[in-house]
């Protein structure tokens, strides 16, 4: 039994970290870049550590280098997330490593992006979320917020931080999402993968999100598990990801289930499939196998997704009908 061609939403997954590892060795090669150390034998990507990933992270980034490189990213990630039954994603995609924090350059690449889900549209919805790397500090991020609500439309309809959590506080980058707030995007923020309950806590008084990615750390505090469900903010957690970077030692640990049972609105998502060796279909099967969720969980949990969706009521009324085939 495999859950494959069960129709399937994912609210958080990042552009780049979607890439194929075969899309982005044959760009590489293409544009003589040596990027033999990020690669295992098996031709998969290899990292030591959450550090580590970072930078394995980027050095994929190197080859993608012009707008149509984007277009063929995208395409190319939207067809294996279509082949596992994905019928909406969100994708976070960063100014950072499109044009520097460019607006006028930003634009083409957000552009191609768009261009090449749109071409997938009767197939896969995709919506994308500007997103901060943290680790490259407040003052870059007000270039990613400048980018973001120059250019938001009905394809850019969110803002968000990810990157290197222990660095910096939550409060430094409340100056973007209060710009990307004012201009009426969706927020969403990473917190509580690496930090404590405090940094979950803060992320939501200061940058005021809808969502969280991950915050699954913030199992261990029953007074802001309380407030996560009072509040209704939706948790984007990624359970194969959190296994593969070492945020929680084993599958059984993992608090999905108790955060569900406490009434937080909880989603599965995929983060950087290839670096973790996931898909869709691994995720549920996962689910399935080690919490015994059946058809009805993962119908909860598509709608927990489509209700917490960054895109408009015609677009979740699309979605749903497609949901309902399951
Ligand atoms: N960027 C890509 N994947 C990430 C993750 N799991 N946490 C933080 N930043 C990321
Ligand atoms: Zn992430």
């Amino acid at each position: 039994m495999t859950y494959q061609h069960f129709p399937k939403v994912e609210l958080h997954t990042h552009l780049e970290g979607s890439a194929p590892p075969d899309f982005i060795r044959s760009l590489a090669r293409e544009k003589n870049i040596d990027l033999s150390r990020i690669f295992n034998d098996d031709g998969g990507y290899i990292f030591r550590d959450f550090a580590h990933f970072l930078k394995v992270y980027e050095a994929a980034c190197e080859p993608l280098q012009t707008p149509q490189d984007f277009y063929r990213l995208t395409k190319a990630v939207l067809e294996e997330f279509a082949s596992h039954g994905v019928v909406y994603a969100e994708t976070f995609v960063s100014p950072d490593f499109c044009g520097g924090g460019d607006v006028v350059k930003w634009r083409d690449y957000l552009a191609a992006m768009e261009q090449a889900a749109d071409e997938m549209s009767g197939t896969i919805t995709l919506k994308a979320i500007a997103t901060i790397i943290r680790h490259a500090g407040p003052e870059q991020a007000k270039r990613t917020a400048r980018c973001a609500v120059e250019t938001q439309n009905g394809f850019l309809t969110g803002f968000g931080l990810a990157g290197a959590e222990m660095m910096h506080r939550p409060g430094d980058f409340a100056y973007s999402f209060d710009m990307a707030r004012e201009a009426g995007m969706h927020l969403t923020a990473h917190a509580g993968e690496w930090g404590g309950p405090d940094m979950v806590q803060e992320t939501l008084d200061l940058l005021k999100v809808e969502r969280v990615g991950h915050g699954v750390n913030a199992v261990t505090d029953p007074d802001l598990v309380a407030r996560l469900a009072e509040e209704g903010i939706t948790l984007e957690v990624c359970p194969g990801s959190n296994i593969v970077l070492r945020a929680i030692d084993r599958w059984e640990d993992h608090p999905i289930q108790t955060l569900r049972e406490a009434g937080v609105p909880v989603t599965v998502s995929t983060d950087d499939p290839p670096f973790f060796h996931t898909t869709m279909t691994a995720e549920y099967d996962s689910l399935a196998r080690v919490f015994g969720y059946g058809d009805d969980d993962f119908r909860a949990l598509n709608e927990t997704a489509i209700a917490a969706a960054f895109c408009d009521d015609a677009t979740k009324k699309a979605v749903r009908a497609r949901l309902e085939k399951a």
